[in-house]
């Protein structure tokens, strides 16, 4: 079997939360690229249409939808606009995310419920409205959370965050259990540190020193998940479900020193 063949997603249909910048942006890009038609989601409609316009320049095809993730009747609109422009969502990158810096006993209610609502519930529910809409049309799919590696080790100020993170990891388990042999699999990719605007400024300032805990020597950059995200996408990672896929230039293994 040929790279081009087994990666190839021709005839596919993804959306991407989170599509208006950062990783977001990129996975759409990549999986446009690939043949995937995308819609992109998310609040900023500006960023999309611009993001619209660089895949399609490009040569690949994309609708943008402007929806808050977490807003469930939005949500059933994006999926009903996807659809009915695109056809049945079989791709869904569950991306968008928000991080926060608080240390616990300073982190208000609001905060934790902001992060965790956005960062796991909403992960959860677009998962599980993607899965009904496949399984009602009879189509295989593949599910992509984007977890991080916050979700396996933590640092300080990241409580909300990293207990989200966690629990997508799991969630992916078990939503990977229930729907593999329906034809539906769930996935995870856990990212460490790129730099976006979740983080830009941290990691350009005290934390740029960070590098030194990375076995590869560097932060993330543009196409350090490309690879991860079209084997889960693809028929190439047809065998895996309920997994997650670090992908971190070995920070988690490494112990400093
Ligand atoms: N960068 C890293 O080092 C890193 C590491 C591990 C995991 N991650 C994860 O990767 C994902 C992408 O992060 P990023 O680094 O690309 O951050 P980013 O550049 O800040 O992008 C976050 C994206 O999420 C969208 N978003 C946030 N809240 C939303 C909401 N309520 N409704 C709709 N969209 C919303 C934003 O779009 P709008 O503001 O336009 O709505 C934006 O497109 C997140 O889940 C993050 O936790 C990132």
């Amino acid at each position: 079997m040929k790279a081009a063949e087994i990666f190839d997603l021709k005839g596919r249909v993804a959306l991407v939360t989170g599509a208006s910048g950062g990783l977001g942006l990129r996975f759409a890009e990549v999986l446009a690229a690939n043949g995937a038609s995308v819609a992109l989601v998310a609040r900023r409609a500006d960023r999309l249409a611009e993001a619209k316009v660089r895949i399609e320049k490009a040569g690949g095809k994309a609708i943008a939808i402007e929806a808050d993730v977490l807003d469930r009747a939005q949500m059933n609109r994006a999926f009903d606009q996807a659809e009915k422009a695109l056809g049945t969502v079989t791709i869904l990158v569950n991306n968008a995310g928000v991080a926060h810096s608080t240390r616990a006993t300073d982190l208000s209610e609001d905060e934790w419920r902001h992060v965790v609502g956005t960062n796991l519930d909403a992960v959860f529910f677009w998962a599980q409205e993607a899965a009904r809409r496949m399984l009602a049309a009879n189509k295989k799919g593949s599910i992509i959370n984007i977890a991080s590696v916050l979700g396996i080790s933590v640092s300080k100020g990241t409580v909300a965050y990293a207990a989200a993170k966690a629990a997508v990891i799991q969630m992916t388990k078990t939503l990977g259990l229930e729907l593999a042999f329906k034809g539906v699999r769930v996935n995870a990719i856990a990212p460490g540190w790129f730099v976006t605007d979740i983080n830009r400024e941290y990691l350009s300032g005290p934390g740029a020193s960070l590098t030194r805990d990375i076995p590869i020597g560097r932060f993330g950059q543009d196409g350090d998940l490309d690879g991860a995200l079209l084997l889960l996408a693809s028929d190439a990672g047809g065998y895996m479900a309920g997994t997650t896929v670090v992908c971190d230039g070995g920070q988690v293994v490494a112990i400093r020193g």
